[in-house]
């Protein structure tokens, strides 16, 4: 079972990640090209914070079913800290009307993210894409 959450928590990091590199791109683009904020970037960002509040669970149930040392004390602060990254710019447009909401926040929160993503696996001695990175 702990094992089985554990192949999951290591997997789903792939797609957490992709979803975090489509939010760098896609805000980027927006913020080049000047485009009108869209519906799909909305989506794109809420999909990277899903996954990464999926990815949070996932690594509380292996938490409580046992597996635990020091060192995962960074892991798990950094880790929690991203995901908090990821859903400011979400939270805080929502409350907004549409004409005042803008790229560059889905890129400032998107990058700090994954940065802290990358440290955060870097504080289990693991890396990120699992292959020397
Ligand atoms: C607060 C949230 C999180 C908790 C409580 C947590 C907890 C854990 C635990 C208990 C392990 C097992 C460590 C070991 O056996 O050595 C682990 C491994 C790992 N976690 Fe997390 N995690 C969290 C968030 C994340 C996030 C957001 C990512 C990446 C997007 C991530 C990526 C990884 C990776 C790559 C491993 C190593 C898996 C392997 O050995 O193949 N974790 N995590």
């Amino acid at each position: 079972m702990a094992t089985g959450l554990l192949h999951a928590h290591s997997g789903l990091r792939y797609l957490v990640l992709l979803a975090g590199v489509a939010v760098v791109c896609y805000s980027l683009y927006g913020l080049i090209t000047g485009r009108a904020y869209d519906r799909a970037m909305r989506a794109t960002a809420a999909s990277f914070a899903g996954l990464l509040h999926l990815q949070v669970l996932l690594g509380f149930f292996l938490l409580v079913s046992g597996r635990f040392y020091p060192q995962l004390i960074g892991h798990i602060f950094l880790m929690l800290a991203a995901a908090v990254a990821a859903q400011v710019p979400l939270s805080v447009f929502r409350r907004r009307p549409p004409e005042e909401r803008t790229y560059a926040p889905h890129l400032v929160s998107s990058v700090v993210a994954l940065l802290l993503i990358w440290f955060g696996v870097l504080a289990i001695n693991r890396t990120l894409l699992g292959a020397g990175f």
